[in-house]
């Protein structure tokens, strides 16, 4: 009987340091994750561009800059895009405008609902 309390001790002793050691995988794990998530969220939807930022910014230098510019000024003929008319602007017109162009402006039917989605979401944010 007085064997017992020291096998039940080692015991205890093991079971702390496996916790220890499944704490310390499950962080690596956490970690690991984490930085494969920053990653996958940092690449361009457009594929092989190397725009940084949110994903709509690739989407607008790539099919938008060349005619409303870098920095959204337009360029004589496409207007600026400024906050107020997007602002003015629910989703739905803004998707009808890119997806079947407008006036002047061709349409950009090739664009998946995703970079649809995202350009919009950028355009908002400026
Ligand atoms: C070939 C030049 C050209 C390109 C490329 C282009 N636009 Fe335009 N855009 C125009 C012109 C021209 C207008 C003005 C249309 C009108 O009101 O007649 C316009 C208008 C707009 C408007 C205002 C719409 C409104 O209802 O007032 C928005 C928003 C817009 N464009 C967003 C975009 C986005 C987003 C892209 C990229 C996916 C894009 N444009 C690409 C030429 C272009």
């Amino acid at each position: 009987m007085r064997y017992m309390p020291r096998v039940q001790r080692r015991s205890t002793l093991a079971r702390a340091r496996s916790t220890a050691l499944h704490l310390s995988l499950f962080a690596t794990l956490v970690v690991g994750l984490a930085a494969c998530k920053t990653h996958a969220s940092d690449t361009s939807p457009a594929g092989g561009n190397e725009v940084w930022g949110p994903p709509g910014a690739a989407v607008y230098a790539q099919s938008c800059a060349r005619c409303h510019g870098a920095y959204l000024e337009g360029d004589g003929t496409a207007p600026p895009i400024d906050s107020v008319r997007v602002a003015s602007l629910g989703d739905d017109p803004l998707r009808m405008t890119i997806t079947y162009g407008k006036g002047q402006m061709p349409a950009f039917g090739g664009l998946t609902t995703a970079q649809v989605n995202d350009v919009i979401a950028y355009l908002r944010t400026l």
